[in-house]
């Protein structure tokens, strides 16, 4: 693990900066093929018919989002890139919405060890986080089709698909810049920050297909 020192002091590598693309842009573009498999894996919105549908789709989410996310803040380099783990975390979003639709914690599982992207150092973590909070660009638009598809007169918990209301673009918008500046200080460490989101993907994507019986025929 690079020390926090470092991270602060290095000077950009001004070559890296002319010659290669921005990291956001890069991950953007690098792992548009694993975003269209974790979309048709997660089935949303057409696969969330009923109320249960949508509690076990939290529980999948909730499923591979928490032990990933717990890891990604076990690196105090985030801090150092101004990102607070405990402003972005999205699992006390789902743990809210869990509870609101009364589904009992007993049934809240967690991927198993096997299950999860190898993330062995920041550079991974930090693509691992650029899925999750990528996830909560795609949510307003899935809320509203789930919203006009249950057609039933309760409002859903919609907390985690309701991104960060008005703040889901800033927010963003400042994670991308970390991301920059991080692969302008690292450009040796970007093939691994991409490395780290396609695992990502490649695991949300497996367990939910693994799950996908969870969802009423
Ligand atoms: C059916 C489900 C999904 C839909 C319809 C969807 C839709 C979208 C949309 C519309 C954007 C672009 C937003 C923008 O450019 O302003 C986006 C971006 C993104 N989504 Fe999804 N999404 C879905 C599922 C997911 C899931 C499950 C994840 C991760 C767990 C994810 C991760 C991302 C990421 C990382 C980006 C950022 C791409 C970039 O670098 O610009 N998405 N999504």
């Amino acid at each position: 693990m690079q020390s926090p020192l470092s991270l602060q002091v290095r000077a950009p590598d001004a070559t890296a900066t002319r010659t290669h693309a921005r990291l956001s842009v890069r991950l953007r573009e690098e792992t548009r093929l694993e975003h269209k498999s974790v979309e048709a894996a997660c089935g949303l919105p057409g696969a969330v018919r009923h109320l249960s549908d949508y509690s076990s789709c939290l529980l999948d989410f909730y499923g591979i989002f928490s032990p990933i996310e717990r890891h990604i803040a076990t690196f105090t380099e985030c801090s150092y890139l101004g990102l607070s783990m405990q402003k972005r975390a999205r699992v006390p979003y789902l743990q809210q919405d869990l509870r609101l639709l009364n589904v009992d914690p007993d049934s809240w599982r967690e991927a198993p060890a096997q299950a999860l992207p190898a993330l062995p150092q920041f550079a991974f973590a930090l693509g691992a986080l650029y899925v999750l909070e990528g996830s909560t660009l795609g949510g307003q638009i899935i809320m509203s089709a789930l919203q006009a598809q249950l057609r039933i007169p309760v409002d859903i918990p919609g907390g985690f698909f309701a991104g960060r209301g008005e703040q889901t673009g800033p927010l963003w918008n400042e994670f991308r810049d970390a991301l920059d500046v991080y692969g302008q200080q690292y450009p040796e460490a970007s093939a691994d920050v991409i490395v780290g989101a396609k695992r990502t993907f490649d695991a949300i994507g497996n367990w939910f297909n693994e799950n996908n019986n969870r969802f009423s025929s």
